[in-house]
């Protein structure tokens, strides 16, 4: 069979390929998308609870994770979310700002799915799917390779082939095996953006709760968050979670101050007790969380009688508990739900401008794959547009 000619062939048509195509498309390449799912761009029809929180407004370096802090800073320079948001309004996808900065659809992820196949299109870009790719191998300034049954040649390889998180998503370590192949380091990976799992004792009085959220402010390895935290019937979720997941050592603790907007709550018990005396702790707790949380406080620690019993040391040890109260996870859901993989391609082997490959000329990591890995609220897609993008624009 004759070997099909390529300038590029990206691998992966998710969020970092989709861009990476139509930008190398729009400058004239000849460009083949590859991917072995069944669909382009599983996790964006999935993402945001299906609204797809497509970018952040405030993003910065500072809301990415990485052994090299400033490798990602080049293309987010270069390609800011006022850019995609202009591209957005160009298709005519109405938006929403959720949260400050938090930009989702005002419809549906497909709409952005739909923009990015229609860049693709427009580009030129010519995509197959259900096309896994069984062999490549460097061939003189090029790569060749073997992808489904067909055999393909091309000057310019770009793996964009995400992370491990979601594998019914199509998630492969394929990328990570590529790096492998041609000498890269390769970081060791960890699920992030992860609902926690409990200890036997924790979650025999949490997991009552299921469905109860609350407004908290969670810790872990140093960063601090304040976020609603979502109780269910696994474990620990909602964004307060998953944002300290990213930080979170195995073993270590998890800190949850369920009171962030009350800066003495001692002060406000001992008020209480000196204005109601005969109250209950549970009708002062109902006065700051929600009826179910507070009954099951009262009832996980014993809090009974009024207020009046309750001695300062008491009230003090009360406090403490609302202020900071600890749990050593027993682990993470894993890839099975995390959003997205701590670790992977080590950037010190690639430019920062260009994401070739320093020792390999033709050769492009793009997106999830590599070590950067931003926080909850739409970073992780703006990574995505902003290094397809830069890659496009250098092949
Ligand atoms: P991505 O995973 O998007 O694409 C990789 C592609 O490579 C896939 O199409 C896959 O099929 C393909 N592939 C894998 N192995 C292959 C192989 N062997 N051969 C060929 N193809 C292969 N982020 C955010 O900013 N806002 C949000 O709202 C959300 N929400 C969200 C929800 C859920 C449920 C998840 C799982 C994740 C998010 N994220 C998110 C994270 C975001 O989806 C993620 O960071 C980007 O999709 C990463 O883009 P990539 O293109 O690098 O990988």
């Amino acid at each position: 069979m004759a070997v099909q000619q390529y300038d590029v062939v990206v691998i992966g048509a998710g969020a970092a390929g989709l861009m990476c195509a139509a930008t190398a498309g729009y400058r004239g390449r000849s460009v083949l998308l590859l991917d072995h799912a069944n669909k382009a761009g599983k996790k964006i029809l999935m993402s945001g609870g299906g609204r797809c929180n497509f970018t952040n407004l405030n993003t910065t370096p500072d809301h990415f994770l990485s052994a090299n802090p400033h490798f990602c800073k080049s293309a987010l320079k270069r390609y800011s979310p006022w850019h995609f948001v202009e591209l957005v309004e160009r298709h005519g996808v109405e938006h929403v700002e959720k949260a400050p900065g938090q930009l989702f659809c005002a419809q549906s992820s497909k709409e952005i799915l739909n923009l990015l196949l229609t860049e693709c299109e427009w580009a030129g870009v010519e995509m197959r799917l259900n096309t896994p790719v069984s062999a490549i191998r460097q061939r003189g300034p090029g790569f060749s390779l073997r992808a489904a049954n067909a055999d393909i040649a091309c000057d310019k390889l770009v793996i964009a082939s995400g992370g491990l998180s979601i594998p019914t998503l199509g998630a492969s370590p394929f990328g990570y095996q590529v790096a492998e192949q041609f000498g890269l380091p390769v970081l060791p990976t960890r699920a992030a953006l992860v609902p926690f799992t409990l200890q036997p004792a924790d979650k025999a009085w949490l997991s009552t709760l299921s469905g109860v959220s609350a407004e908290v402010r969670a810790q872990a390895g140093g960063a601090a968050f304040n976020e609603p935290l979502l109780i269910t019937h696994r474990g620990l979720s909602g964004p307060a979670m998953l944002q300290v997941s990213t930080f979170w050592q195995p073993g270590e603790a998890v800190t949850v101050d369920w009171l962030p907007a009350l800066a003495d709550p001692l002060q406000a018990l001992r008020q209480a007790r000196q204005e109601q005396p005969s109250a209950s702790l549970e009708k002062w707790l109902r006065g700051v969380f929600s009826q179910r949380l507070a009954a099951a406080f009262v009832a996980h620690f014993q809090w009974a009688g009024p207020l009046q019993h309750y001695s300062n040391e008491a009230l003090a040890n009360v406090a403490a508990v609302l202020k900071g109260w600890s749990f050593k996870p027993s682990g993470t859901e894993g890839y099975r739900t995390a959003e997205v993989t701590l670790g992977g391609v080590n950037t010190d082997a690639l430019s920062s401008r260009t994401f070739e490959v320093n020792r390999v000329p033709g050769l492009h990591f793009i997106g999830e794959v590599l070590d950067v890995t931003g926080q909850l609220g739409g970073f992780n897609f703006q990574w995505a547009w902003a290094c397809g993008h830069a890659a496009g624009e250098a092949l």
